[in-house]
């Protein structure tokens, strides 16, 4: 496997200076490919910017609800949800519970969100609207995002000005880089010109393994600084804490895998990156 160039890509980068929010940072998770650490993600650099002493609102944008259940509650068993915010407008402060931070919960319903969003005038607006209400509460607010890229995810990336793209690190997994990049460009040029790629950020790497290493040098290579200096590493502890209902950083607080999410958070907080485009 040739360490080749990805397909020619779009300017991922805001053509404007950035404004962003006075008020909160709103940072999307989104890689249309399933299984690539978006919860994951989600949940733990939350729980971290908690620890740093920042406000933090979660949304769980997933009619899949794992971030809800990660967090220890059931789907089935919601009754509110963000499916009742984006379609029927009630206040997002409704739906939040609290566990290690606040969540917007998710339930089954919001599977039938995209197709009840889509006959309404301002479909792809109806998080941003649903935002305004709770801004002035935190400092970030993470929106997990499903494993496509259809009006939830577009949702998400129009309410953002960031967007974290986690890619575990398989050549395979890159490819589909180019499709979200294409979305993002659509979106910055209808939408929202502000939102950019904030970092990539390389998952379940494993250092034994050649591959990983190749498919990171795959990513330098066409994303340059976009890329975090933080490789979040292949291991079980993952999977264990969302079994207890717990982000890494409460279920295992001095291991690796914890510590791996703290460097992230010092990373994002440090930049609030919006890297030179390479
Ligand atoms: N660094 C890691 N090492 C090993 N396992 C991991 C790692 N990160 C996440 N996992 C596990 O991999 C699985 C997929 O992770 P996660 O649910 O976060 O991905 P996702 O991108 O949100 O998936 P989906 O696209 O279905 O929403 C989960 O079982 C999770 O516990
Ligand atoms: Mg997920």
């Amino acid at each position: 496997m040739g360490l080749s160039r990805l397909l020619p890509r779009p300017n991922t980068r805001a053509s404007s200076d950035k404004k962003g929010s006075p008020l909160s940072r709103v940072i999307s998770f989104a890689n249309q490919k399933g299984g690539v650490a978006k919860t994951t993600t989600t949940l733990n650099l939350g729980v971290a910017l908690k620890e740093k002493g920042h406000t933090v609102l979660l949304i769980d944008l997933d009619p899949q609800g794992n971030l809800t259940m990660s967090q220890g509650w059931n789907p089935d068993e919601i009754e509110r949800s963000m499916f009742d915010v984006l379609v029927h407008k009630l206040p997002i402060e409704e739906i939040v519970r609290v566990a290690e931070v606040d969540v917007a919960v998710s339930s089954i319903d919001l599977a039938g969100a995209e197709l009840a969003l889509s006959s309404m005038i301002g479909r792809e607006r109806a998080l941003e609207k649903a935002l305004v209400s709770v801004k002035p509460q935190y400092d970030y607010i993470l929106i997990d995002t499903p494993p496509s890229l259809g009006l939830l995810t577009i949702n998400a990336l129009v309410a953002s000005n960031g967007v974290i793209v986690p890619v575990q690190c398989e050549y395979l997994s890159l490819r589909g880089l180019v499709q979200l990049e294409n979305t993002l460009s659509m979106i910055r040029e209808n939408l929202n010109p502000d939102v950019e790629i904030q970092g990539i950020l390389p998952t379940m790497y494993d250092k034994r393994l050649l591959h990983s290493k190749e498919a990171v040098d795959i990513l330098k290579e066409n994303f340059g600084d976009l890329v975090f200096k933080t490789k979040i590493r292949k291991t079980i502890r993952y999977a264990e804490a969302p079994v207890k209902g717990q982000s890494v950083l409460g279920y295992d607080p001095s291991g690796n895998a914890a510590q791996l999410y703290r460097d992230l958070a010092k990373e994002v907080l440090n930049g609030a990156k919006t890297r030179e485009h390479a």
